[in-house]
């Protein structure tokens, strides 16, 4: 369970990015949060997973007050609980797609061998495995994107954030986007920053912002 407690973000140029911010997320829930550009998804997103730090309140994740987390402990807890899915995938281009999908294990100590069969079940999964040793830079924009959800999730997170996953996406592999969350939905806790109205009425739970309070 998520539990995000009065929750304010005032930058250092006074400006005030989340205000009194109060919301429960529990296990294997899927949550769209939308509102306007500037509204405070990013900043929400990015203190719910310690990237950064309220300057009130505190998210506390599974019992574990991850708001005060000292930063080297934050990105351990981020690795074996989170899956992150960039808006603009942040992949390298000139590996491998393999080699992608396995950075999130290279901190841990694993086997090669087990590290090879974890990233075989995600490339199957997402129909990216006949690209496995591939550079990533020659890839089209849905293998990429598949690239970077197999990399989110090869770890076996409990917890899948995705922010504005479709933003640079055509019609066809948003879509294809929206299918992949809703076959992980209800197996996953799922958050999904989003303008786009694809995501809306669709049965997820959603949670609009505005200027920095949750409406
Ligand atoms: N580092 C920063 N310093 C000062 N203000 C910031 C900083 N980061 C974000 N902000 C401000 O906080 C507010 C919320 O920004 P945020 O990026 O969370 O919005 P958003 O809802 O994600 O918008 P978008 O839909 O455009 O991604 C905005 O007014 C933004 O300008
Ligand atoms: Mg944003």
């Amino acid at each position: 369970m998520i539990e995000i407690k009065n929750i304010d973000k005032i930058y250092k140029d006074s400006t005030v990015g989340l205000k009194d911010i109060n919301l429960v997320i529990n296990d294997n829930e899927t949550i769209i949060l939308k509102g306007k550009s500037g509204s405070g998804k990013s900043t929400l997103l990015s203190i719910l997973v310690a990237l950064s730090k309220p300057t009130n309140g505190e998210v506390i994740i599974d019992d574990i007050r991850v708001s005060k987390l000292p930063d080297s402990f934050a990105s351990v807890f981020r690795r074996d609980n989170i899956g992150f899915i960039f808006q603009k995938f942040h992949l390298i281009p000139t590996i491998s797609v393999f080699d992608n999908i396995i950075t999130p294990l290279l901190p841990t100590d694993i086997s090669t061998k087990e590290m090879q069969l974890k990233a075989d079940i995600v490339m199957k999964q997402f129909n990216i495995i006949h690209k496995k040793n591939q550079k990533v830079k020659v890839l089209s924009g849905g293998e990429q994107q598949r690239v970077a959800i197999a990399r989110a999730l090869v770890n076996n997170p409990s917890i899948i954030i995705a922010d504005e996953p479709t933003a640079n996406l055509d019609a066809k592999l948003s879509h294809e986007f929206l299918e992949y969350i809703k076959e992980l939905s209800g197996e996953k806790t799922i958050i999904v920053a989003t303008h786009d109205n694809l995501f809306f009425n669709q049965g997820f739970k959603e949670v609009e912002m505005k200027d920095g309070i949750v409406l």
